[in-house]
Formats: structure tokens, C-alpha cells, sequence
């Protein structure tokens, strides 16, 4: 197993070009099951949890023609496709459940393996098969595996989602683009990423319309022909925002909306980072003195991204002051704060609270990644340690971060990959 040799402190400095968003291709590549004609995606990362989904829909039997650059796909379907979705697949990523909408929209069966337990939380599947089952899907569970089909094309509905998820709003989406009749959605998940979903879906004809968290969705029989650019991923941008404020560096951030992490900035701001905001990059430089935070929350869009929490936590560490997080989207989402306590960090958890007592020195240490984003936080952390830090288990980060230490090294970060 890789891992990440990183020789702190460092500071960063220069200019980074952030890649497309992961969050945002895996529906999409997954939405593609509803073509009959050729789909052409532009701007994908080159990451492994992409990787395994152009597998997943190869071993469907969609062909995958890559550009040189791994960045472009041209995804043709077969007439006949399989409607199998492995465990051996699934297992190693959840958002692989988004193949289960499109599967039974298109070719009214499938067999698709639950994704199983994850370490920041139980994660179930139960509101995506509950607004799937309102579309028309029967269903049953068996050795693991949905067993799903459905009378033909699915109906429109209404369905109002117990709790805000963004996964089950995107299978939802996906599902009812071809079902006959209108689809309302009510209390949906607004991420941006599912914006870029529908837009997505809307160039090839499909009929969806936003008011709020209302979707709504006219089924159409068929999709034409596209190409569509993915968006940025956000919060690859927000970590390189992170790192500037945290060791006082001076980053320029581009090719990416700043107005996806426009509640991030926000608290960036209030900490005391100077930033200089353009259409499609910004300016960032760390403060002298980092200002602690006393709650920060995390939430649904627009809310702080539950996905930027740990690197957040990095960063209140070292304000001048007490700080707290509160974790609202995931159960189980601290298992960064074992580590950065190795390193020195002064952090209680109660409940789904964290409590940082700042201005601590860290020392370099030996660290185990544990998910994509503590795992992120631990780089962080390495960051603004003195002396040498080795991160294990760089795997997680791999699922999602493209080309990390070639940009980080390029911005004056001192990191190294051993590949083992
Ligand atoms: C997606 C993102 C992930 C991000 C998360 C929240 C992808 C591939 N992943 O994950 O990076 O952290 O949104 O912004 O886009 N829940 C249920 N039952 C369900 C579905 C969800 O109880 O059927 C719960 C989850 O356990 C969690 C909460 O709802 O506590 C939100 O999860 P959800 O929004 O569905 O996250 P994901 O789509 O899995």
C-alpha cells in the first residue's frame, strides 16, 4: 500500500487548477445507462472511484472509449445490456447504488449488491428503495443483493423524502427521467453536484424543472445524443483554500465556481483569510493570527459541506482560541481526531460535537487514513507539522483526490509518494 512522506512545516504558495468534481461524475457517468445513443463526458478526474465506476458500467456492457488524457469518455451502450451489479464492485465504493434508478428505468430488472457498512456511518440505502419502490420497483433483498424489476416503465410519482440525501435524490432523478407521467420530488438534496446532474440530463432532452427542494420531472421515451462538461469539484477547491489559511500561504485557485464554496469562504473570511474572488478563481492568503470559531456546523447545501468538516478541524487547531464542530450530516465522521491527537491536537468529542482547544504545536508523526476526507485532513495536518510525518493507507485518497502530491508539490509542499 502507498503512502504520503511529508516533511513539515511548509507553506504554500503559487497556483493550483482544480479538477473536476467526483461527486458530480459518478451520477452522471451512472445516468448514462439511459442512453441508447452515444454520451461524451468531458472533465472527469483521474481517480479511482472513477475508475471503478467505468469498470461497473463496462461489466454492464456500456463501451468506454477514453480519451489520452483520461479526462474525456465516450460511453456507447449495447441493446442488450447485463443488469448485474456485483458485490465485488459495489463493495468498494458506495456511490456504485446509483447504478440501481437507471438500471430498473431502462431495462426494468437488475440485481444490484447493497454497498454495506462504511466507517463514518451505517449509510443505508433504505430512501433510495422506498422512492424507487413509489416509481413502480419491486423489490426484495436477498444474500445481499437487490432483486429488482418493475411492469414495465416506471410511473410518476410524488415522493417526499423523510431526510434530505443526496444519493437517493440522484437515483431518483435518474429513474424517473424515463417514467411515464410527472415525478415530483419534495425535500430534495440541492448540492450542486445534483445541479449538474439535471443539467446534465436536460442537454439530452430530459425534462426536469427546480423550484426550492421540489423537483420536478416529465418522463420522456428517450435521450438524445450529448456532451456535457462536469463541473469542479468543490471541494478539492475548498481544501486548497484550507491549506493557504492554515499555513499562512498564498494560493491562487482556478478553473473552478467559488460561489460552490461560498459559505466555506465565508468562514475562511471570518477566520481572518484575505480573498480576492473572480468568476472562475480566487486569491487567497492565510492570516497571521487564525481566529477560532466557536460552531461551526455542518449541514446541507448551502450549509458548510460535511465533506470539508476534518479539514476545518485541521485548521481550528491551530486559531488562537477555543473553537467547535458540530457534525450533522454523518454519524461517525471524527475518526481524523485520533490522529491529529498523535500529533498533538487537544480535541473532546461529545456526541456529534467537537470541542478544539487551539494554538497547538504539532509534531510529526506516523498516521493512518481512515476515510477520503480524514484522510485529506491528516495531509493538512502533516502540513503544519514540525518535522516528518508518513500517512498509510493513501488508497482512501486516491479514491478522490486527483494528482494530490504532484499539486501539492508544485506549491511548495514537501511530499513524497512511496509506492509500495
Ligand atoms: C454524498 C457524497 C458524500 C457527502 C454526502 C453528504 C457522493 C458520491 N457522496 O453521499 O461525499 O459526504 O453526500 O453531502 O456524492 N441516509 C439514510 N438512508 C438513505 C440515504 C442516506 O439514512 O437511504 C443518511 C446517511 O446515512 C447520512 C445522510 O442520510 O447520514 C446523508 O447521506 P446522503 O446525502 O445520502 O450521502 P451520500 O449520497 O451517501
Amino acid at each position: 500500500m502507498d503512502k504520503f512522506l511529508i516533511n513539515g512545516p511548509c507553506k504554500v504558495k503559487g497556483k493550483v487548477s482544480v479538477s473536476g468534481s467526483k461527486n458530480a461524475s459518478l451520477p452522471i457517468l451512472a445516468a448514462t445507462l439511459l442512453f441508447d445513443k452515444p454520451v461524451i463526458i468531458k472533465n472527469l478526474p483521474i481517480v479511482k472511484d472513477i475508475k471503478t465506476m467505468l469498470n461497473l458500467l463496462k461489466s454492464l456492457g456500456s463501451k468506454i472509449v477514453l480519451s489520452k488524457d483520461k479526462k474525456t469518455v465516450k460511453i456507447i451502450n449495447k441493446k442488450k445490456m447485463k443488469t448485474f451489479a456485483s458485490y465485488s464492485l459495489v463493495k468498494t465504493m458506495r456511490g456504485s447504488i446509483l447504478v440501481l434508478g437507471p438500471l430498473i428505468s431502462k431495462f426494468y430488472k437488475s440485481k444490484t449488491s447493497l454497498p454495506g457498512g462504511c466507517l463514518i456511518g451505517a449509510r443505508p440505502v433504505n430512501y433510495h428503495l422506498s422512492a424507487l419502490k413509489k416509481l413502480g420497483m419491486d423489490y426484495k433483498i436477498k444474500d445481499g443483493y437487490i432483486l429488482a424489476k418493475t411492469k414495465g416503465r416506471l410511473k410518476g410519482s410524488m415522493i417526499k423524502f423523510p431526510k434530505i440525501s443526496v444519493g437517493a435524490t440522484e437515483n431518483s432523478i435518474i429513474a424517473a427521467c424515463l417514467a411515464k407521467g410527472k415525478t415530483v420530488l419534495k425535500n430534495c438534496a440541492i448540492e450542486p453536484e445534483i445541479k449538474d446532474l439535471t443539467n446534465f440530463l436536460n442537454s439530452a432532452g430530459a425534462k426536469i424543472k427546480w423550484s426550492g427542494r421540489t423537483c420536478k420531472i416529465l418522463g420522456t421515451d428517450t435521450l438524445n445524443q450529448t456532451e456535457y462538461t462536469v463541473m469542479a469539484d468543490r471541494i478539492e477547491a475548498g481544501t486548497f483554500c484550507v491549506a493557504a489559511t492554515l499555513t499562512k500561504g498564498n494560493l491562487e485557485i482556478r478553473d473552478f465556481n467559488p460561489d460552490m464554496i461560498r459559505t466555506e469562504l465565508e468562514l475562511l473570511k471570518k477566520v481572518g483569510a484575505r480573498i480576492k474572488i473572480d468568476s472562475n478563481k480566487i486569491k487567497i492568503t492565510g492570516p497571521k493570527k487564525i481566529k477560532p470559531i466557536k460552531n461551526i456546523k455542518t449541514k446541507e447545501w448551502p450549509g458548510v459541506a460535511t465533506d470539508m468538516q476534518s479539514q476545518l478541524m485541521v485548521l481550528m487547531c491551530r486559531a488562537d482560541g477555543k473553537s467547535s464542530i458540530t457534525e450533522n450530516i454523518f454519524e461517525n465522521r471524527f475518526l481524523h481526531v485520533g490522529e491529529l491527537q498523535r500529533l498533538g491536537a487537544n480535541i473532546q468529542i461529545k456526541k456529534n460535537k467537537a470541542f478544539i482547544d487551539g494554538n497547538t504545536k504539532f509534531v510529526g508523526a506516523e498516521l493512518m487514513s481512515s476515510d477520503l476526507r480524514a484522510s485529506v485532513a491528516l495531509v493538512l495536518a502533516a502540513m503544519i507539522s514540525n518535522g516528518k510525518s508518513s500517512i498509510n493507507r493513501i488508497y482512501h485518497l486516491d479514491r478522490g483526490y486527483e494528482n494530490l502530491e504532484i499539486k501539492l508539490k508544485k506549491i511548495g509542499v514537501k511530499i513524497k509518494r512511496l509506492k509500495k
